[in-house]
């Protein structure tokens, strides 16, 4: 066997913990899941999420981590080590390179949406939001979107707050930075869930979350809870991998993935409940509101509320840090190849990449004002089409692939190596799940997703 690369590991007890929640937790735990949630009925869905993350989410994670930490390299060269270790065919370092690929076109368009998130810190500080109600909040909402120049400057600082990070390196940057965020964004998670205790519809919103109704349960919403699970825990791409790589060889794979699981799920459920219970206790505002609901109906409530204006600034100073934590992961996976494979310097690749990111954000920034009446796939405006390939074709596929690939093509004795510190009910059963039931659950989700575009092009 090689002897492992000289390679950066992280050092302090937790950072893995907290930079692989800091991923996880995004935009995706408290702008999307709450208004999923209330288009899908509540509690139906959220038990049908919780059941995805456990099939799908923990198994694909674990199988993530433990072949960065297998190879100690970036995605694309630590599958081609793998592949050439245990005999497999070149063709799996797809799984590298689409992921990288998809990390560029996820953070494209994330850091519009995350942008919108300074703008109001910004609103929210200067007491915009004062006395807002549902029309006067969508007016606010419909300004930013359609002022170009103000969509620009935010989606330019939030590539440019990514690229600092990056560029900072594996442990001045990355390491240093989640040791700090991840807790702020805790006790501010903590602070509104206190205030929409007292000051919202708690109860309401607690049974609004958690009562089973199944006559909600529909195909497709099983369908959407499943995807979600996916983008939810950032895995797919190689984000989770790439962290792997600076695991300590020591620290239980298993135990550390149900621990980020567990926290990436609790903050989705805290910010989901305290969200309802906010908008509860709004008149005239409506649950089931979708995207808006996080920058339209919420600003509504914090605008009426007692002390709503500071801890509306909370709550968005919050998001803005789930993103960038985010953001970081999804660059990661191409700085650090171009780093290992080129001997860039972490500046020099950071900048490039999130040159090209940023290159690719502006067809999104674009695609609210400008290009609004431009469509690109199938009807799908440029921000939807980027969000549909990435998030609806690479991130399944490649979640499938590395499902099969840790599944039926690593040596045992490699996963043996990686898994010795679990315990021989979870070798038990993890392997089987990733070889038979988290591929089909993704094949499923993937038609579905393709499918109904396929039908719109085909059939109408
Ligand atoms: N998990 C992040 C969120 O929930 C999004 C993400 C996806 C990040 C894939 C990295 C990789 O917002």
């Amino acid at each position: 066997m090689k002897p492992l690369k000289q390679h950066t590991i992280w050092g302090l007890r937790g950072s893995f913990i907290l930079a692989a929640t800091g991923s996880a937790v995004g935009l995706g735990n408290i702008w999307k899941f709450p208004y999923i949630t209330g288009e899908n009925g509540g509690g139906a869905f959220v038990l049908m999420y919780l059941l995805w993350i456990a099939v799908i989410g923990i198994p694909i994670m674990m199988a993530e981590i433990l072949m960065g930490r297998r190879a100690r390299a970036n995605p694309i060269m630590a599958t081609a080590e793998l592949c050439e270790t245990s005999g497999a065919s070149k063709g799996w370092t797809v799984i590298g390179w689409m992921g990288a690929l998809a990390g560029l076109v996820i953070l494209s368009f994330y850091t519009v949406i995350a942008g919108w998130t300074l703008e109001y810190v910004q609103s929210a500080l200067s007491g915009k939001f004062a006395g807002l109600t549902g029309e006067t909040s969508q007016a606010l909402f419909d300004g930013l979107l359609a002022d170009n120049s103000k969509m620009l400057q935010w989606h330019t600082i939030f590539t440019l707050m990514t690229v600092t990070i990056l560029a900072l390196g594996v442990t001045r940057g990355l390491e240093a930075s989640v040791r700090w965020m991840m807790p702020l964004l805790f006790v501010l998670l903590l602070i509104l869930l206190g205030y929409a205790m007292v000051e919202g519809e708690f109860v309401t919103s607690l049974r609004f979350m958690f009562s089973f109704n199944i006559e909600d349960v529909s195909w497709e919403s099983a369908l959407t809870a499943m995807g979600h699970s996916f983008f939810t825990l950032s895995l797919g791409m190689g984000a989770i991998m790439a962290y792997g790589a600076y695991m300590p060889s020591t620290q239980s794979v298993g135990k550390t993935v149900m621990l980020v699981a567990l926290l990436d799920t609790l903050v989705a459920l805290v910010a989901g409940v305290a969200i309802f219970a906010l908008v509860f206790a709004t008149p005239g505002i409506a649950v089931g509101s979708g995207p808006g609901l996080m920058f339209v109906t919420l600003p509504v409530a914090f605008g009426n509320m007692s002390a709503g204006l500071v801890i509306g600034s909370v709550f968005f100073v919050m998001v803005m840090l789930a993103a960038w934590t985010s953001t970081i992961s999804l660059l990661e996976p191409g700085v650090a190849y171009l780093n290992e494979r080129f001997g860039l310097s972490r500046i020099g690749a950071s900048v490039l990449l999130g040159v090209i990111a940023w290159l690719l954000g502006l067809g999104s920034v674009w695609s609210f004002n400008d290009w609004s009446d431009k469509q690109f796939l199938w009807g799908k405006s440029y921000f939807d089409s980027m969000d549909f390939i990435a998030t609806n074709i690479m991130l399944p596929l490649g979640g499938m692939l590395i499902a099969l690939f840790v599944g039926w093509k690593l040596r045992d004795e490699h996963l043996l190596h990686e898994l010795k510190f679990e315990s021989s009910l979870l070798l038990k059963v993890w392997r089987p799940i990733l070889r038979y039931i988290s591929p089909v659950a993704v094949l499923v989700i993937l038609i579905n997703g393709i499918f109904p575009v396929l039908r719109k092009v085909f059939v109408e």
